[in-house]
């Protein structure tokens, strides 16, 4: 049976967040160079965003390059810009065939010149599209985010803007590079890996987390169909009872 009958896209996950992980592992085991392993992650990420599109998800945030990244070899490090720069060039075509909003969250500064001004591009040519929000978590880290937050808040409760008691969730909220996306319903991650790696550590509060032993570059539709059954024989209770849920 076709996994896509089980799904009920009545009931899809309004936020789903993917930590794209094993590129490097995926490359080695195919005795290829670790640039392989990404260009062909590359390729899961178009088909999963069309994936995505086509079942409704409405927001889908992809951790693609984490604030820790930096660390890795410079040579690593330019290829993964250089492939960024080229599948975003050849991609807004499909984000825009989609109807797909483009968002970019994380330290974009630090990006290189050219990374960012296709990432800006990009944003700019799909911001009246409607489908889904596409957001790329680029040189992202959870902390820092929460450390900006924190800075920017106290900087409003110092001029009088906020007093101390109006803050609350919504506010922090609204300080996050996420403002204006729902909560994370789902958050997969693939290559067997069971830890978060400074992902959305506020936005995942009470997110379902799904792992799953596929390496990135494998990872397809029928895999994505998957998370998502799963996800929907869940309950989610929310610090309920179950006799309260149904
Ligand atoms: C994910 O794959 C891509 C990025 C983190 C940019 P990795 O490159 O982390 O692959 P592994 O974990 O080494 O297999
Ligand atoms: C997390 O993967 C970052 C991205 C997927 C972009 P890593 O491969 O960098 O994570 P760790 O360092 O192994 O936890
Ligand atoms: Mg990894």
């Amino acid at each position: 049976m076709n996994l896509l009958e089980k799904i009920d896209t009545n009931h899809l996950p309004k936020h789903l967040a993917i930590i794209m992980d094993g590129n490097g592992r995926w490359a080695k085991q195919q005795g290829y160079l670790r640039a392989m392993g990404h260009e062909n992650g590359s390729q899961s990420v178009k088909d999963i965003i069309e994936t995505c599109s086509n079942l409704g998800i409405e927001n889908l945030t992809l951790y693609t390059f984490s604030s820790e990244n930096w660390s890795r070899p410079k040579i690593e490090v330019e290829i993964l810009m250089k492939i960024l720069v080229k599948t975003l060039t050849k991609d807004i075509k499909m984000l825009q065939k989609n109807n797909i909003k483009l968002n970019a969250i994380g330290n974009l500064e630090k990006l290189p010149e050219k990374v960012r001004k296709v990432v800006f591009e990009a944003i700019e040519k799909t911001k009246d599209s409607t489908k889904m929000t596409l957001t790329l978590a680029l040189s992202y880290g959870a902390r820092e985010e929460i450390v900006n937050a924190v800075r920017n808040i106290s900087d409003k409760v110092k001029n009088n803007i906020i007093s101390i008691d109006s803050i609350d969730d919504s506010i922090i909220n609204e300080h996050l590079y996420t403002q204006n996306l729902p909560e994370v319903d789902l958050l997969i991650r693939t290559s067997g890996e069971h830890r978060i790696s400074n992902f959305l550590l506020w936005q995942i509060a009470y997110a379902e987390l799904y792992f799953t032993d596929v390496l990135w570059p494998d990872f397809k539709e029928q895999d994505l169909y998957e998370a998502i059954i799963s996800y929907q024989k869940r309950e989610r209770r929310f610090g309920k009872t179950s006799e309260q849920i149904k």
